[in-house]
């Protein structure tokens, strides 16, 4: 298991991105990247050319969540603009393709499942991903609250992912925050993403490092 805070620069603030990203440097492992195209979702976000901006400004690892109706289009671009891995979503229908293109790309490879969708729907594509994503909010908004049913699916894929002695990461994604690090942890989520609960603080480096003490509180 790895230990990894992912914060979402969905709610940092767009116009005065480099310096919010330089304010939790210090506390992120990754940084979470929310594309939304206004139909998978209903909101509407960035996509390559913020990605190829953040890629000049920091050498932080860029995990893009593709929240879009067809991946496939973009994913040169993500890749061009420096992305390190993209995640996309198991309701779209056969990953393989998409996967294929990551690989070939040279990015990682992430598959996510929103709350309503059965682990099952993961489960034949375990071995061919690096990041399982399991969504704790519906996608779309930042700021909603953590649906903890979905740990139900969390403790699955670390009992099949470590059985089956895969090395994926698992990550969690929506209401994360003090109240909810611990339990997201404890089910066995190596990477926790946090927006609202980190870009919404006052200070959002040390919330960030008051997540990460929530969560692992042994880490030292
Ligand atoms: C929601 C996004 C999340 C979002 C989480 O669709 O995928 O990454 O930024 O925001 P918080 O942490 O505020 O729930
Ligand atoms: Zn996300």
């Amino acid at each position: 298991m790895t230990r990894k805070l992912a914060p979402s620069i969905l709610s940092a603030d767009f116009a005065r991105l480099a310096e919010d990203v330089e304010r939790v440097r210090d506390e992120a492992d990754l940084l979470h990247v929310d594309v939304m195209d206004g139909h998978f979702v209903p909101n509407l976000t960035i996509g390559p050319p913020v990605v190829a901006s953040l890629r000049k400004d920091t050498d932080l690892y860029l995990d893009c969540h593709l929240m879009i109706d067809n991946p496939g289009v973009l994913l040169d671009d993500f890749a061009e603009a420096g992305a390190d891995s993209c995640t996309v979503h198991v309701e779209l229908g056969d990953p393989r393709p998409l996967f294929d293109r990551m690989r070939s790309l040279g990015m990682r490879v992430g598959l996510v499942l929103n709350p309503e969708t059965a682990f099952d729907a993961v489960v034949p594509y375990l071995d061919e991903i690096d990041i399982l994503l399991v969504m704790s909010v519906h996608p779309g908004w930042g700021g909603q609250a953590f649906i903890p049913e979905v740990l139900d699916k969390v403790r699955a894929a670390r009992r099949e992912i470590d059985a089956r002695n895969l090395a994926v990461e698992v990550e969690i994604d929506g209401g994360i925050s003090v109240h909810t690090a611990r339990e997201a942890a404890d089910a066995g989520a190596d990477i926790l993403v946090a927006g609202s609960a980190i870009f919404h603080a006052d200070d959002p480096r040390a919330s960030a490092r008051e997540i990460r003490r929530a969560a692992w509180p042994d880490a030292g």
